[in-house]
């Protein structure tokens, strides 16, 4: 490539880039997050995720100690948002909240390659938990900002490098990681978002451990505990490579979950990671930094059935982990396809891109993983003992 200007520099590429996104944005496929709102859920629907009867919640409209609800001129309900919903938990005491006894649970979704659908996970476990009732915050940790960009940003023009994690690596006199923590349309569910900036704190950090500052990889952990109060669940997506910010998310989680799509490439490097693992925590060890996990999980993503090479493989996965891998399989779908064309998740969209079936096939999918890791998650909570017992799952 010329570099002396005759034709594009890298740079103009990059400029050209963020233009083409600016314009995206201008057609509304991007959609202004400002306007973002959260689905509208029916009184059915209302009344599982709250834990009482449709009766119980229109008693309490009636009565006063819920707010009644917004009408169409027709009369008919428009439907309820998150925030109402929570409100009744309130009222109901029915919120999942943990219990001071409870630890923190902080997730990494990992695994060193690439395209694995560590994202996607992330950004739908974070929604599903947050409909649940849950208080999550969401920690983009990765540069490429692909969870940031399924809130309707564009990382490189809509986030600043002081509004991501980059400043609390940077300056040890930061002792609070809340100035990053931004709310987003889903009501309970909070994000510290990345843009590409945060990629210099990877060299940064990795100069300053080697000059022999190794608790700098304590520094997530750190801000973590600063906002680790306010949050039941704390959900951070790492880049697919093992740096200095990976072993920061390493260190500061206390769960693992590793998505492996049913493909040798993808389990051949699966393989690899768990070496490089093994490995990491015996030096994280050394230097008094250990990895402490509550539980790990692995579950099968971007999985296609039809291929009966990924069945045999899917298989053999099942026969190697057992247990250790998630029951469910989060197949390849073209509704998670067109939701993130949107910018959006599958939970985002109010009705199917593609069809009636393959939508609720797809919900069907990313609910069945994310309620065994809730079951994950409400193992590791003292308080949760009775209910567990009561479920069966203990
Ligand atoms: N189950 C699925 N069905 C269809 N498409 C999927 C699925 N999971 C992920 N994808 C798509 O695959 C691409 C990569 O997914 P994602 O960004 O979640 O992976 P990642 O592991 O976070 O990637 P990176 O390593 O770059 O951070 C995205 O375009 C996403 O929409
Ligand atoms: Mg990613």
């Amino acid at each position: 490539m010329d570099i002396s200007g005759t034709t594009p520099t890298i740079a103009d590429l990059y400029a050209r880039s963020l233009n083409v996104l600016e314009s995206l944005r201008a057609q509304g496929v991007r959609g202004e997050h400002a306007r973002r709102q959260s689905p509208r859920f029916s009184i059915t629907r209302v009344a599982e995720l709250v834990g009482r009867t449709s009766a119980a919640i229109r008693e309490a409209e009636k009565d006063g100690r819920l707010p009644s609800v917004e009408r169409t001129t027709s009369g008919r309900r428009i439907g309820y948002t998150l925030a109402e919903i929570n409100q009744m938990r309130l009222v109901f005491n029915t919120r999942p909240w943990r219990t001071e006894e409870d630890p923190l649970s902080i997730i990494a979704v990992q695994n060193f390659k690439g395209g694995v659908g560590k994202s996607t996970l992330a950004v739908h476990l974070a929604q599903y938990l947050a409909i649940r009732g849950y208080r999550v915050c969401l920690i983009d940790c990765d540069s490429q900002g692909s969870t940031t960009a399924l809130f309707g940003y564009v990382p490189d023009l809509d986030i600043g490098e002081n509004d991501t994690l980059y400043p609390f690596f940077r300056n040890p006199e930061t002792t609070s990681l809340a100035y990053a923590v931004r709310e987003t349309h889903w009501d309970g569910l909070y994000l510290v978002p990345a843009n590409l900036k945060l990629y210099s704190s990877e060299y940064e950090l990795a100069a300053r451990v080697a000059r022999a500052q190794p608790n700098l990889l304590n520094r997530l952990a750190e801000g973590i505990a600063s906002i680790g109060d306010h949050f039941d669940v704390i959900i951070l997506d790492p880049p697919p490579a093992l740096g200095t910010i990976s072993l920061s998310v390493m260190r500061a989680a206390n769960a693992l979950i590793v998505p492996i799509p049913p493909t040798v490439v993808d389990f051949t490097s699966t393989t690899t990671f768990l070496a490089m693992l093994y490995e990491t925590m015996l030096t994280l060890e050394e230097r008094h930094l250990p990895i402490n996990l509550r539980w790990m999980r692995l579950v099968a993503t971007r999985a296609d059935e039809q291929k009966s090479m990924q069945r045999e493989l899917l298989g053999l996965i099942r026969n190697l982990f057992g247990d250790m891998l998630l029951r469910t399989v989060l197949k390849d779908s073209a509704e998670i396809d067109n939701a993130s064309a949107r910018l959006m998740s599958v939970y985002d969209l109010e009705q199917p891109v593609t069809s009636r079936e393959t939508y609720q096939r797809c919900l069907t999918y990313l609910n069945g993983v994310n309620a065994e890791v809730e079951t994950q998650i409400r193992l590791t909570w003292p308080s949760q003992a009775g209910r567990l017992r009561a479920e069966g799952i203990l």
